[in-house]
């Protein structure tokens, strides 16, 4: 397989860590390049579940090399957590199968206290964050104060800038927000304790992936998140503070875009959306709270139940689109069994006027009203079934009618949280 990024297409969660598992026994580099630990990825081998926050997906498997790149807003403090969980596991993660950049951006205690601050004062306008500190360490990488892991190596370094932001960040928590503000030595004590256990792993990643390209190596960036949750593309201001798409990648892993060869979006069979902010399909009633228990919907890094609806059309067309996918893959498939009727959007209606187009422009997508389409369901068991033809007719007339609707092809099915669980569709995929 040559070099492939797979994005999340809809608002999360949409099985990538799954399928990036699967794809990853036969690419040489996972490489993560945006988000944090706020992303949840589900990886489950026989009996054993495991859930990578800032690995990257690629861990379970032997002789891979996986990478952090500098876009990650990377917390050390559950990242040396994620390792050692690993570790009692039986999966040992050494320099020889993860590397971190130099660059990427540390989130401090600071971060994750001003993040829950913050979204008390948003109140109604909360975003519903996964209050790991992701915001407000981008904020601090764009206006230029934010510290990487290349600081933290260096504890003259990491003293002098740390001072001068926690004087800053101090003045905020006790004069903005009234809570007590945090005590240098003893944050610079930890981060640096920090730094120097982890920095066996911490090297110029971007020189590492493109020296394994320009080798033949096979590499594949897995996104975090989804396309509606992307910086600039998503449903603002509810959305992550990254680019999750292929856009992500050249800053992000510091890799040149125009050397990806396959772009490939994961979406569910149904819609799930965390925290606040537009979901236009969104169910309510029965509907919505017979997918969460089907699906069994409740998020992987912070147990809340999902907000759930029937599959988007348009809306993943358009994340599809803005993304240049040559295929995606449809997974949760199993769990639209037994349904009776199913039900998808087909369009959007604004003002009485049809849009067969996701309407990125509206402010909040205010006054939208989704138009939906019937299709028959099915009741047959399909988490056996690793053929398309073995599938249901109804099964299969429902992929083909969502396919020819989204206009992209389906280049893999997912009909169970297993590893064998997948029916492939075509080539795009195959190694
Ligand atoms: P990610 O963040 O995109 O990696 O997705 P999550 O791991 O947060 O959520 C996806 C959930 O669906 C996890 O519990 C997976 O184990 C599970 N899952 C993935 N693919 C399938 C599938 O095809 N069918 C079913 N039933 N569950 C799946
Ligand atoms: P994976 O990679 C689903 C959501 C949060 C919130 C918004 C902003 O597992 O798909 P943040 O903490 O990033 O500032 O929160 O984004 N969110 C996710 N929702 N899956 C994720 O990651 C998410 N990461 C963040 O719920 O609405
Ligand atoms: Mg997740």
């Amino acid at each position: 397989m040559a070099t492939i990024s797979v994005f999340g297409a809809q608002w999360g969660d949409e099985g990538k860590g799954k399928i990036i598992d699967r794809l990853a026994a036969d690419v040489d580099l996972i490489v993560r390049y945006q988000g944090g630990a706020n992303a949840g990825h589900t990886v489950v081998v026989g009996e054993e579940k495991y859930v990578l926050h800032l690995i990257p997906s690629g861990i379970l498997h032997r002789g891979r090399l996986n990478v952090i790149g500098g876009g990650v807003a990377l917390d050390p403090v559950l990242l040396e957590e994620e390792i050692q969980g690993l570790a009692e596991r039986g999966i040992e993660v050494t320099p020889a199968n993860l590397q971190i950049s130099a660059t990427s951006h540390v989130i401090f205690e600071h971060h994750r206290r001003l993040d829950h601050l913050s979204e008390h004062w948003r109140g109604e306008g909360r975003i519903g964050t996964t209050g790991r500190g992701i915001g407000p360490c981008y904020a601090d990488k764009a206006a230029r104060t934010g510290l990487r892991m290349a600081d933290l190596l260096e504890p003259s370094r990491c003293q002098t800038r740390l001072r001068a932001v926690l004087a800053e960040k101090n003045a905020i928590l006790e004069g903005v927000h009234g809570v007590e503000g945090l005590d240098l030595d003893e944050q610079l004590e930890r981060y640096t304790a920090l730094g120097e256990r982890l920095a066996c792993f911490v090297t110029d990643a971007g020189a590492a992936v493109r020296r394994a390209h320009r080798e033949g190596q096979s590499i594949l960036f897995e996104g975090a998140q989804g396309v509606m949750l992307d910086l600039d593309h998503g449903t603002y201001p509810f959305v992550t503070s990254s680019s999750t798409g292929v856009g992500g990648i050249g800053g992000g892993a510091g890799f040149p875009p125009q050397k990806i060869d396959r772009a490939v979006g994961i979406a569910k069979a149904y819609c799930t959306r965390v925290g606040e902010g537009p979901f236009p399909g969104e169910e309510h009633g029965e509907a919505g709270d017979a997918i969460r228990r089907a699906g069994n919907e409740f998020g992987a890094t912070t147990g809340r139940p999902r907000r759930c609806g029937w599959l988007d059309v348009p809306a993943l067309r358009y994340a599809l689109e803005l993304n240049g996918a040559d295929g995606w893959v449809m997974t949760n498939l199993d769990v639209l069994t037994g349904f009776g009727d199913l039900s998808y959007v087909a369009a959007y209606e604004v003002d009485g006027e049809r849009h067969e187009e996701y309407p990125a422009h509206l402010a909040d997508l205010a006054g939208l009203r989704t138009v939906t389409r019937e299709a028959p369901g099915w009741e047959e068991d399909i988490t056996a079934v690793r053929r398309f033809e073995d599938l249901p007719p109804a099964a299969r007339a429902y992929v083909e009618e969502i396919e020819a609707a989204v206009g992209v092809p389906i280049a893999m099915l997912s009909v169970g949280p297993e590893r064998d669980q997948v029916i492939p569709r075509g080539d795009l995929l195959s190694p």
